[in-house]
């Protein structure tokens, strides 16, 4: 939705037919999500590896595993994605993951808050995440098209650590009644970066990033960016099925998450880059340390995990993924996340090709 759009429909308020059905969207968004089958997409983070070396000379009890990112520390360099609130099944969700996020030292972003900018009845369905929290790090999260001012009012309702803004556009464009003017987007960023109260993230929700927007979004002040790329939760996809479309021509679209790290080689000193998207083992997540990232965002695995086992089976798997990088991180002799930032990789296949092309080495 561009500026002005959105300044309409806050100026107007939204009828009841149009938060109905942002409601009915949102139970679609989750229950395709948790349908999703992610072995669907190519994985290609078996296109990156490790070298093997037979000598770590490093102790189990002497890893660190916190981060920075933008001035703050993060006691792992793992944190759970944006990905609801503004219906009943969104809180449940968001408390459940809260409280795992909470015990493990992760950071936790809520769902786009457009839901209540529009209609403060379903606060609380966000707001449960920082009383979970406490003080424990929270992203807020809305469109790089919403206003400034709205876009503070959001970070301000759940006392936000950071502002996410999200670039959603193939998204939109799949969607019947998504928005199809894109017009602005980029000085309206420039206005939040302006005067935020706090850092600015600005991510992709599945498709990828290149060097041409890094460079632009680098030349707009952008300090933090989620990649968020192709080979996990596929929007393309999920907007089709819930038209009970064929296909959308979309959803073999853009960059892989490894492509889209390889892309921003050039950026590494004058951004922080997270990475998110298919993101599925510990060992993708080391290699998506090693390609630069300060951290590293799942959402849609999350989701099929409490489906299926509840909150229990989360945070096991959690647990799981921690213990899972501390072994990775002990192989390869990485005593901290900046050590493992700088670990030699081979990179190989489709993503070889793809940097080959595009002059990334
Ligand atoms: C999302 N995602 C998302 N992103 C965002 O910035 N705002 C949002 O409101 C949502 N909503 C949302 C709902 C559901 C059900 C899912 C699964 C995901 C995108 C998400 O944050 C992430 O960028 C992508 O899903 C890619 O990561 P995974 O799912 O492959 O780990």
């Amino acid at each position: 939705m561009t500026r002005d759009n959105y300044q309409n429909e806050v100026n107007e308020g939204q009828s009841d037919s149009e938060l109905r059905l942002r409601k009915t969207r949102k139970a679609h968004h989750i229950d395709l999500a948790v349908q999703y089958n992610e072995q669907s997409q190519t994985d290609a983070w078996k296109d990156i590896r490790f070298v093997h070396h037979s000598l770590p000379e490093l102790n189990e009890q002497d890893i660190d595993l916190t981060t920075r990112v933008a001035d703050h520390t993060w006691s792992v360099p793992l944190y759970i994605n944006a990905m609801t609130g503004g219906i009943d099944e969104a809180k449940v969700i968001n408390q459940n993951l809260a409280e795992v996020a909470r015990k493990h030292g992760l950071a936790i972003a809520v769902g786009s808050q457009s839901a209540a900018l529009a209609d403060t009845k379903v606060v609380d369905t966000y707001r449960i995440v920082r009383e979970i929290m406490q003080d424990g790090l929270v992203l807020a999260n809305v469109s790089g098209a919403v206003p400034a001012n709205e876009a503070f009012r959001a970070v301000e309702m759940i006392q936000a650590d950071y502002l996410q803004l999200h670039l959603n556009f193939p998204q939109e464009i799949v969607m019947p009644e998504g928005d199809r003017n894109f017009k602005g987007v980029r000085a309206n960023i420039i206005e939040i970066l302006n005067d935020s109260p706090v850092p600015v993230i600005v991510k992709e929700v599945g498709f990828g990033m290149s060097m041409e927007l890094y460079a632009e979004l680098a030349a707009a002040g952008v300090k933090v960016i989620d990649v968020s790329g192709r080979g996990g939760t596929n929007f393309a996809w999920i907007e089709s099925r819930r038209r009970k479309d064929q296909r959308s021509v979309f959803e073999d679209w853009g960059q892989t998450t490894p492509i889209s790290l390889l892309e921003a080689q050039r950026f590494m000193n004058s951004i922080e880059f997270l990475a998110s998207g298919g993101i599925r083992t510990a060992l993708d997540m080391a290699k998506a340390l090693a390609l630069g990232a300060h951290a590293v965002g799942v959402a849609g695995a999350v989701l099929r995990v409490f489906y299926k086992g509840g909150k229990q089976a989360v945070s096991d798997t959690i647990g799981t993924w921690l213990h899972d990088l501390r072994s990775v991180m002990l192989a390869l002799g990485a005593q901290s996340v900046d050590d493992l930032r700088t670990m030699p990789i081979v990179v190989t296949g489709d993503s070889q090709d793809w940097a080959g092309a595009r002059g990334i080495n």
